[in-house]
């Protein structure tokens, strides 16, 4: 495909070692004066996340056809033989109804629920990529703000849908988000029946419902406005290579972007709904209905909560202080401080690596994460964390599996938590230090070519060919001081 690009004016692209063979297209690109984009692989991520949450409002609008939001009991009379004569809530009956009854309603429920674990990962992806390229500094600061509040939005959204059902799975995630809530300081109790509206169940899964279908769906709506506008006024950040520059964009032609973009979405629109038609995701049925006497052990969240279970599995158990003639529940709390911790510093990294570096200047030519070894060690130092924390939330499921014991993974778990990511860091660092002496080398004396040649006094000499002149810039970019006298 021919490479193009969007000159900014007054600015002629400059080709770092060798012409790219796209020189051409752009200058006559450049003169229509239209946008082109970057030809690589994360900039199709955008369409994945976009794809998913279309899936997500057009089967959630048509689950809204035949869900209950109701706590109401009533006895379940369906078709599902099991449950026959059962006291359930209106809205666990809706949901078993609108799975086993209503034609074509397994299919819209499950691939609602797949689109709802595929988003976070999308969006996680998104996250990492920009993080480890150094797409989060200036001019893309609110860019990424703003992702960052669309994952939290996401992670809602999946939280609110997942106890809509009222089943037994559903339940037990609310029991613990009720410990969580009454382990509040001071005002616990009050903040419980606030949210709760009364004892618990209470009217939790109305509330959940509005929360669900029409808060969050409008919050999401208007931080999406906000990343389409500030994106359409920003020039898109590019990976360096030949004839990249900071003020030009070699790509694709706008046109051949959005084709492209478009086949993303139509692909993952429809791997959705064919998942959603033959993998089995959350059968209510099976779980049985929520009781508020019961929770079950091997209750597993969806994935992308998972880590908050996990950090609250690792904190010390009866980890309380009296303070003031109350109890300051620790166990409970610093789970919570941890996980808004992470979240804030995602969302905060681009201000906390400016004031380090003292870096202002705007950059729109990608890192690539080996030349930031700091950076990228950090990253891999959080992301291991997380690792951490949601294989947390998984040590009920790994002792029935493996036959290893829960208390004893959670110690094991506990010590790795704190030096995992430390030892990550390092490990990362010393990588990407080994990296850049290995691009150095390549640079300065060429790639091996593993032909042996004889001299005439009979030494044995391997020819080395130049770097290629697309590597060379790739390198270069980020050495240009070091390597280029
Ligand atoms: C970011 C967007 C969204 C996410 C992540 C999400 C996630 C979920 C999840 C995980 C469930 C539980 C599915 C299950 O029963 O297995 C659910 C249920 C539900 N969602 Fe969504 N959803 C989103 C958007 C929407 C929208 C826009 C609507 C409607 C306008 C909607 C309506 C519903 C309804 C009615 C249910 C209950 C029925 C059921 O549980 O099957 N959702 N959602």
């Amino acid at each position: 495909m021919t490479s193009t690009t969007m000159r900014v004016r007054g600015d002629q692209p400059r080709v770092a070692g060798a012409r790219p063979k796209s020189l051409r297209s752009i200058a006559t690109y450049g003169r229509l004066g239209r946008r082109a984009e970057p030809n690589h692989w994360s900039r199709l991520l955008g369409a994945l996340s976009a794809a998913c949450l279309a899936v997500l409002v057009v089967t959630g609008v048509l689950l809204l056809l035949h869900y209950e939001p109701s706590a109401d009991t009533v006895t379940y009379s369906g078709s599902y033989p099991l449950l026959r004569g059962v006291p359930v809530s209106a809205a666990y009956a809706s949901t078993v109804h609108l799975s086993l009854e209503v034609r074509g309603g397994m299919l819209i429920r499950q691939t609602h629920h797949w689109a709802a674990l595929v988003l976070p990962a999308s969006l996680m992806l998104q996250l990492a990529t920009r993080f480890f390229t150094g797409a989060f500094r200036k001019p893309y600061r609110l860019a990424w703000v703003l992702l960052s509040a669309t994952f939290v939005l996401a992670l809602a959204a999946g939280w609110s849908g997942y106890a809509l059902p009222d089943d037994m799975l559903s339940g037990t995630g609310l029991r613990i988000f009720q410990g969580i809530l009454v382990g509040t300081p001071f005002v616990g109790g009050w903040l419980t029946g606030l949210v709760f509206g009364g004892e618990f169940p209470g009217d939790i899964v109305p509330r959940l419902y509005w929360l669900h279908v029409a808060v969050i769906p409008a919050v999401l709506a208007v931080v999406l406005v906000a990343r389409y506008v500030v994106g359409r006024r920003q020039r898109p950040a590019q990976p360096s290579g030949a004839g990249h520059t900071e003020s030009n964009v070699v790509g694709l032609p706008w046109p051949a972007a959005a084709v492209r973009s478009a086949g993303m979405f139509l692909i993952t629109s429809g791997i959705l709904l064919v998942m959603g038609a033959t993998l089995t995701v959350a059968p209510i049925w099976l779980y049985g209905p929520s009781t508020p006497e019961a929770a079950s052990a091997g209750s597993q969240p969806d994935w992308y909560t998972s880590w908050l279970d996990g950090a609250l599995r690792l904190a010390p158990s009866g980890w309380d202080v009296t303070w003031f003639g109350g109890t300051l529940p620790l166990a409970v709390l610093v789970p919570q401080l941890v996980a808004a911790a992470l979240l804030g510093a995602v969302a905060l990294y681009p201000l906390l690596e400016q004031w380090v570096t003292r870096d202002r200047g705007e950059h729109h030519l990608l890192d690539r994460p080996r030349d930031r070894p700091h950076r990228t060690g950090l990253g891999v130092a959080g992301f291991t964390f997380f690792g951490v924390l949601w294989l947390s939330g998984s040590t009920d499921i790994v002792s029935t599996l493996f036959h290893v014991g829960f208390e004893t993974q959670v110690d094991v778990l506990r010590v790795v938590a704190i030096a995992a990511p430390g030892l990550g860091y390092l490990v990362t660092v010393a990588l990407c230090r080994a990296l850049q002496a290995r691009d150095r080398d390549a640079v300065q004396h060429g790639v091996e070519t593993g032909r042996m040649m004889r001299a005439p006094d009979g030494r044995y000499w391997e020819p080395h060919s130049p770097l290629p002149a697309e590597a060379r810039a790739r390198i270069t970019a980020a050495h240009q001081q070091e390597l280029t006298p």
